[in-house]
């Protein structure tokens, strides 16, 4: 069982009303607050009040990883889209369909990856991850040094 959200001032009241309102509407929520405040607990909890509740729960820290790793870890990957990705692996859009991705700590992430995490928020789409730069390309070595 998940705690409850524990307060009576009005500001919390407020709150539980807006967890209330907005975990039927299957709108993407923004939650802000500082550190300790009770933001993934709300998160929980509009989860647990949703008609998703039951799908799954999958939350990522921004924070806890560099750059390119989050993005294979978001998008996930086909094989050799990179050096090292010898299979497919799902991401945790893929991972978290139907369900809530919480994407904790998300003011750390990079402004380049945020605007991805827009275009697929927009568009209701991802890509896994491919190498559009695959194709044998020419390549010509420079002249070696002359032999003796
Ligand atoms: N209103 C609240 N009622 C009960 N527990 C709370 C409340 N606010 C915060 N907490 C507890 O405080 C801790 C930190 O909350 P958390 O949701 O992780 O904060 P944040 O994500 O904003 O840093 C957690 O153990 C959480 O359950
Ligand atoms: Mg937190």
């Amino acid at each position: 069982m998940h705690e409850q959200i524990i307060g009576k001032s009005q500001a919390i009241r407020h709150v539980r009303e807006l967890i209330d309102r907005v975990s039927k509407t299957g709108l993407n929520v923004v939650i802000t607050g500082e550190s300790g405040v009770g933001k993934e607990l709300v998160a929980q909890h509009l989860y647990l009040n949703s008609p998703r509740n039951g799908k799954p729960f999958i939350k990522v820290n921004c924070a806890a990883l560099p750059d390119t790793l989050l993005e294979s870890e978001l998008f996930g990957y086909v094989p050799g889209a990179f050096t090292g990705a010898n299979r497919k692996k799902r991401g945790k859009f893929e991972v978290a369909d139907g369900g809530v991705l919480f994407l904790d700590e998300i003011g750390d992430m990079s402004l380049p990856l945020q605007s991805k995490l827009l275009h697929v928020l927009e568009s209701e789409e991802f890509c896994p991850l491919q190498n559009l730069k695959n194709r044998p390309h020419p390549f010509r070595s420079p002249p070696g040094l002359p032999r003796r």
